[in-house]
């Protein structure tokens, strides 16, 4: 049977295949090497999307721009609709399903995400809540694919930091979609959540993948790629105290990389990153705590092993190929 996703919201990942993963996958590299030759695309044409944003954003919103313009379509940026203000969310995603055949969503509670795709008529695609960010797993695991020659059965992909944020939770479900090897390190108290690990491990048990949750940072030991995040979240800055007193002993340093064993080992960010102090945040970072990198070294985030521009440049493709198998002219 062939993947039909026409009509599908993109939520958490949660409810898709592992067939389904890999054809969005594989479309990504296909859309990637049309882009490459220049091949100009109409899969979108006719098409019109909504980008409802209730959190900052650089790739997650210029991604769905490009990929939406590339293949033909339209797309409106909205960053201060009446939505919760002055009009309810329902009242909101049917009017906003009348003009549009996708929303991207980006805000705090995926629960917002979940009822605008059960009230719009159109499919959903979850940009980032506090809870999951799945379209940034895809381009995740795209890079992966892209530095490896080995089947994603046999990765080892390590997660160091605040392992139950969003990025975490949503590589930690793609890894165990895939049947693949996925290492949270943390601190105990910022384990991924419970729940999830229970229906991970659970689904592991039939794709074969390997999950596992530690605090001991030896565990890096095999990876093919080692992958941090954000010590604390768009949402979270009241936390930067914190975080910065728990994480500090889990920064992705040089020895953290070598200590994989692994010569081809990749380090992998969604960014935005404080790799260095030249943003506002990670200046007042340094004034008031006198760290100058948090969760990786600078040495580390500009070494020719880091992948996160490919990984950046991925959300173009991967975010295409979501849009174009939910909403394209099939
Ligand atoms: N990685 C990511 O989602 O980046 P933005 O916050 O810039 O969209
Ligand atoms: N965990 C980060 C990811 C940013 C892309 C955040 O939610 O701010």
């Amino acid at each position: 049977m062939p993947v039909n996703l026409n009509g599908r919201s993109l939520l958490t990942l949660k409810d898709y295949t592992p067939r389904e993963i890999q054809y969005l996958l594989q479309l990504s590299f296909d859309l990637k090497a049309k882009k490459r030759m220049g091949i100009p695309g109409d899969l979108l044409k006719g098409r019109n999307i909504a980008l409802l944003f209730d959190k900052p954003s650089t790739r997650t919103r210029c991604a769905f721009e490009v990929a939406c313009y590339d293949e033909g379509g339209c797309a409106t940026f909205l960053s201060n609709s009446q939505m919760g203000k002055k009009e309810s969310l329902e009242d909101t995603a049917r009017v906003l399903g009348r003009y549009y055949d996708g929303i991207q969503y980006r805000g705090f509670s995926q629960k917002t995400a979940e009822d605008l795709a059960a009230y719009a008529g159109v499919p959903v695609w979850n940009g980032l809540t506090d809870s999951y960010h799945p379209t940034q797993a895809l381009a995740d695991i795209m890079t992966l694919m892209e530095n490896t020659k080995k089947p994603l059965s046999e990765c080892k992909l390590v997660f160091v930091g605040d392992a139950r944020n969003n990025v975490a939770h949503s590589l930690m479900i793609i890894s165990a979609k895939l049947g693949m090897a996925f290492t949270a390190v943390s601190p105990a108290n910022l384990k991924p959540d419970r729940a999830l690990t229970h229906q991970m491990t659970a689904l592991a048990r039939d794709t074969g993948a390997r999950l596992e949750a530690t605090s001991d940072l030896s565990a890096v030991s095999g990876a093919d790629a080692v992958y941090t995040d954000v010590w604390f979240s768009m949402g979270e800055e009241e936390k930067a105290e914190e975080r910065i007193h728990l994480l500090s002993p889990y920064r992705v340093t040089q020895d953290v990389i070598a200590s994989t064993g692994n010569p081809h080992a990749i380090f992998l960010h969604c960014l935005p990153s404080f790799h260095d102090m030249n943003t506002q945040i990670g200046m007042d970072i340094y004034e008031k705590h006198g760290i100058k990198e948090m969760e990786v070294e600078d040495r580390v985030f500009r070494a020719p092993y880091s992948k996160v521009f490919d990984q950046a440049e991925n959300r173009l493709h991967t975010i295409k190929a979501i849009m174009v198998a939910t909403i394209g002219r099939q």
